[in-house]
């Protein structure tokens, strides 16, 4: 009796969250269970979410696409726009899980895509990419494993908005803004384990007009990662960890490359993770440039590298022709910044020798040095071809060069 009374009262919540997702706009709304959808592990529901999200991009109504609570089992899935309308919320109250055998998505690049849209909103759920098997592949160091899929993937759209998604165990990175305009991600929460290989957080590139607030993200690559083209990039309230960092590059691989610029990262936290802040870029000549960065208000735990340039990266040594970078990076300024590093050296502008840094300004910033003996607590800052200025209360102390 009880079961069935409780069933009953769940069934009603649910009917209303559903009917108060389409109310409250007036719009259509398209229940994936009504296109053949299951809950189950023997139900493949890729088609039933794809022909919902067909309703609803031909619908010159604003619409809803619906997705209950329980693990729907989908393959690779394409949100392909134009729409008809520019006011569609994929509203995810349950878990949309990838086929546990990697090999099915591992070479399809992303696993759920949304590319030229317009207009979306994608707000709760989980994604659950099933990816430990591709990075036991990988970490095995076998040479068939695939590439991995990406969990989401935004292309070529604009106006787009994700919160209260999360994102687990992706094969690659989780999710990917790429050729975009305006996206703001909020509430979004990223895990996966430390040691899972190239499993970015966020991953921004060619892209302006792009937010990142309130979100939590563990995993095993960079937290938050910014290649070219991304401009006017706004982080705020992010925590990261495990993870290698929030990353601007790497950079400069190619000669013709647009630049990043107008970056802002604000408070921010970093919990024992590889790097903290880190500026990157190859050792190869380039036409690409960093300006306009501010960091802001950062907190570090027992972080290996806390502030990181890197403009000579070259692993392996191979591909690099003249051993110097042709990136530009130009006005990143550090304000209000503490905590602990892990390594002595908390501190490293290690620049372009062909092209140095110029325009670095740093105001009180404060990193002891853990890990040492107990009385050695002292940070270190090496620099090289780096020209800036310290305000404030500056330690360590940073010789520009
Ligand atoms: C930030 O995210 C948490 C969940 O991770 C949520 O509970 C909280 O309301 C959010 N805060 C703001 C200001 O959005
Ligand atoms: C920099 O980007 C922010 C959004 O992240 C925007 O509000 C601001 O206007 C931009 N500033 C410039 C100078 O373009």
């Amino acid at each position: 009796m009880v079961k069935s009374s409780s069933l009953i009262v769940a069934a009603v919540v649910l009917f209303l969250a559903a009917a108060s997702v389409a109310s409250a706009s007036r719009s259509s709304l398209y229940r994936v269970t009504d296109y053949g959808a299951r809950a189950d592990p023997k139900t493949d529901s890729t088609r039933a979410l794809s022909d919902a999200w067909r309703k609803a991009c031909s619908d010159p109504r604003p619409s809803v696409v619906y997705v209950p609570h329980g693990r729907f089992h989908v393959r690779d899935l394409r949100f392909e726009g134009p729409c008809k309308s520019n006011d569609i919320l994929v509203r995810i109250d349950g878990t949309l899980v990838a086929p546990s055998d990697y090999s099915v998505i591992g070479n399809a690049k992303n696993w759920i895509l949304f590319h030229g849209v317009d207009g979306v909103r994608i707000s709760g759920g989980i994604l659950d990419g099933e990816g430990t098997g591709l990075w036991s592949c990988k970490l095995d160091g076998r040479r068939d494993c695939p590439t991995g899929a990406m969990n989401l993937h935004i292309a070529n759209s604009k106006n787009v908005a994700i919160d209260g998604l999360t994102s687990v165990n992706s094969q690659k990175f989780h999710i990917a803004v790429t050729g975009c305009q305006n996206v703001n991600l909020r509430d979004i929460t990223v895990a996966a384990l430390g040691t899972s290989p190239n499993t970015d957080g966020i991953h921004i590139e060619k892209s302006t007009f792009v937010s990142v607030l309130n979100s939590t993200i563990s995993t095993g690559d960079d937290c938050i990662s910014m290649g070219p083209g991304s401009r006017n990039v706004w982080i705020e309230r992010v925590a990261c960890g495990p993870g290698h960092g929030i990353s601007i590059g790497s950079l400069g691989w190619k000669l013709q490359e647009p630049g990043v610029q107008n970056v802002t990262v604000k408070r921010v936290h970093f919990v024992e993770t590889t790097n903290g802040l880190r500026i990157k870029t190859w050792a190869r000549p380039s036409l690409g440039f960093v300006t306009n960065v501010l960091f802001q208000h950062v907190l570090f735990d027992s972080v290996k590298n806390p502030i990181l340039i890197d403009q000579n990266y070259c692993p392996g040594g191979r591909h690099c022709p003249r051993q110097a970078s042709g990136v530009k990076v130009k006005d990143i300024r550090y304000k209000s910044i503490r905590g602990t590093s892990r390594s002595k050296v908390a501190v490293r502008f290690d620049c372009s020798k062909a092209n140095p840094c110029v325009g670095i300004t740093m105001h009180d910033v404060k990193l002891t040095y853990v890990g040492g003996a107990r009385d050695d607590k002292e940070a270190t800052a090496t620099c090289a071809n780096a020209r800036g200025t310290s305000s404030g209360f500056v330690t360590p102390v940073v010789r520009y060069s």
